[in-house]
């Protein structure tokens, strides 16, 4: 059995980060993932991370009271106003640590870091590394949690976080690589383990972002907040659904309807395309839906011609390479064809702007958890800034939770993680054995497919209603899978079957949630309750696990700078 003072579950960017602050306090830290840490999906984030610097020469009076304005409308009013301002409070010294850690960013001529416009902002407020700055940051946090000693257990699948006497005691994981199952005995347990988007199958999540963390909380007893509240990105590329950065729209992009038209006119006036990305997804759905997609098809154009091929290769670089290899077109002469697709949980494990939730000893941040930054609808730009903030935020949490705790038996949670990996070794070997009579794989297909369907950027009760009994004969169904290759030495199909029993309680966590909230606010967009209704709605939504499926209650927002008011952009 491993033993360290806190286990962190997830290699992205929160996950370093908790680890990089709490081994600075002098905890034993020991981070378990998936993939090995830089191949994690915060390595996939494009566009920018916000911080009110002002480098720009459009927005010098920028501050940190204006980002948390527009984050709170960008929120449709839903996002905790006090997780809000510390978030904006601390992006700029966040900035300058990454910078001075080694993050290579973009510059002005006069050497300071870069920004940009990205969408909801009424400044450009997000610093870049090109196109790729998640991967930058990734790096240079990757080699800060490295030099600080940290140990890293990689090519491991959490399945169990292990509760007893009320406290959290640690995880159990199977270890691909070996084969083996393992026990993780922890006096705190944080998870950074990212969104849930692969419910979904237009997606432009990694394929390890299916919600395990998320649904082991949940099972364990943590409410889950908010999970009806998911992003989608207006632009992803047609036929894959990868993500075309915001920053296209940020340098200028445009976006054109089948009739020639850059439509945006008629929803986001004064914005256009940078409005916020719940307005842009739908007028982009909109106009696909009335029939004016590019001949008629699911999708529009993303123009970047105009800006001309230096721009595109300075700044959007990773942009054009995707498109000369998944399309086949460069953007320097051909418009890149897009559609909305899912791309952010807003939902996640309900948890405080320390990283603390409702059980003892596990704490969460980034974009498992919901502190609630982003409320309705995340602004671009505002992910990573949550995954370092809050981040470093729950590594102190932590660290100074496990250095505060009175000396204690090495026995306490032994004997709950060694039954926990016997349970698995068990559940595992019974999957094996079992005759199936239900196709794993065609279960995974059915839950996306019923989430691309009906919960989707249009929402309506019929279909959210179709959606919930679907998902719920699918968790019957569940039961009945079996997995049919043996070993377990790198063993998917076991992974697979493993992962969809989460994906099958998150997924119905948002549908439900969807169906229950009679109103449209941010990307939850009712057909049949098309106006926001503060009185009646302006709440969180939380969830409770039940083997029946979700329990729903409710909390208030905290609100306590900006009175709710109309959206206009
Ligand atoms: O469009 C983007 O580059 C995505 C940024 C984000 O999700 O914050």
């Amino acid at each position: 059995m491993h033993r360290h003072q806190i286990v962190i579950v997830g290699g992205g960017l929160a996950g370093l980060r908790a680890a990089v602050e709490a081994t600075s306090l002098g905890a034993d830290c020991a981070v378990v993932s998936l993939v090995h840490p830089v191949r994690s999906h915060s390595g996939a984030a494009q566009g920018g991370i916000n911080a009110s610097l002002g480098n720009h020469p459009e927005g010098r009076d920028d501050n940190p009271d204006l980002h948390a304005f527009d984050t709170v409308k960008g929120s449709d009013y839903l996002g905790d106003q006090d997780a809000i301002r510390i978030m904006c409070q601390d992006a700029p010294g966040r900035i300058y640590e990454m910078e001075h850690w080694g993050t290579p960013f973009s510059r002005f001529d006069d050497g300071t870091i870069a920004q940009r416009a990205l969408g909801g902002a009424g400044y450009p407020r997000a610093c870049y590394g090109a196109d790729k700055t998640g991967h930058y940051l990734l790096h240079t946090m990757f080699q800060q949690a490295i030099a600080r000693g940290l140990t890293i257990y990689d090519e491991y699948y959490v399945q169990d976080l292990v509760v007893e006497g009320g406290a959290c005691r640690g995880i159990v994981a199977y270890n691909l690589r070996r084969g083996t199952l393992e026990g993780f005995l922890g006096d705190a347990v944080i998870f950074a383990t990212g969104g849930s988007g692969r419910v979904y199958g237009r997606s432009t999540s990694a394929l390890i972002n299916t919600g395990t963390g998320v649904g082991l909380a949940y099972q364990a007893g943590v409410p889950i907040l908010d999970m009806e509240f998911v992003q989608f990105h207006p632009t992803t590329l047609y036929g894959t659904n990868i993500l075309m950065t915001e920053g296209c729209r940020g340098e200028g992009g445009y976006l054109v309807n089948g009739q020639g038209e850059r439509f945006m006119s008629k929803y986001a006036p004064n914005f256009m395309e940078l409005a916020p990305r719940d307005l842009v997804a739908r007028s982009i759905q909109t106009e696909i839906n009335e029939g004016r997609g590019i001949e008629g098809k699911p999708y529009v154009d993303l123009d970047l011609r105009h800006l001309g091929e230096q721009v595109i290769e300075e700044r959007l670089p990773g942009i054009r390479d995707i498109c000369l290899h998944f399309a086949g077109i460069d953007p320097v002469e051909t418009p890149i064809p897009i559609q909305p697709g899912q791309h952010y949980s807003m939902g996640g494990i309900d948890a405080d702007y320390d990283g603390h939730t409702q059980l003892e000893g596990f704490f969460a941040a980034g974009e498992c958890a919901c502190v609630s930054v982003h409320g309705a609808n995340r602004l671009g730009g505002n992910s990573l800034l949550e995954t370092i903030v809050f981040g470093k935020r729950v590594g102190e949490t932590a660290g100074k939770y496990v250095l505060g705790l009175e000396p204690r038996s090495e026995e306490i949670g032994s004997r709950a993680v060694a039954d926990g990996v016997r349970a698995l070794e068990r559940r595992i070997e019974e999957l094996t054995r079992r005759t199936s009579t239900e196709d794993p794989y065609e279960i995974r297909r059915l839950v996306t497919e019923t989430m691309d369907d009906y919960v989707q950027v249009y929402r309506s009760g019929d279909g959210l209603e179709r959606a919930v009994a679907l998902l719920r004969e699918l968790r019957e169904r569940y039961p009945k899978v079996g997995v049919r290759a043996t070993g377990l030495v790198f063993n998917l199909d076991v992974l697979r079957v493993l992962e969809l029993e989460r994906m099958l309680d998150v997924a119905l966590a948002g549908a439900e949630g969807a169906l229950a909230r009679e109103e449209s606010r941010g990307a939850h967009t009712r057909l049949d309750f098309p106006q926001r209704d503060d009185e009646r709605w302006l709440q969180h939504t939380l969830a409770f696990w039940t083997p029946e499926g979700p329990r729903l209650d409710y909390k208030p927002v905290v609100i306590d700078q900006f009175e709710p008011q109309v959206r206009a952009y």
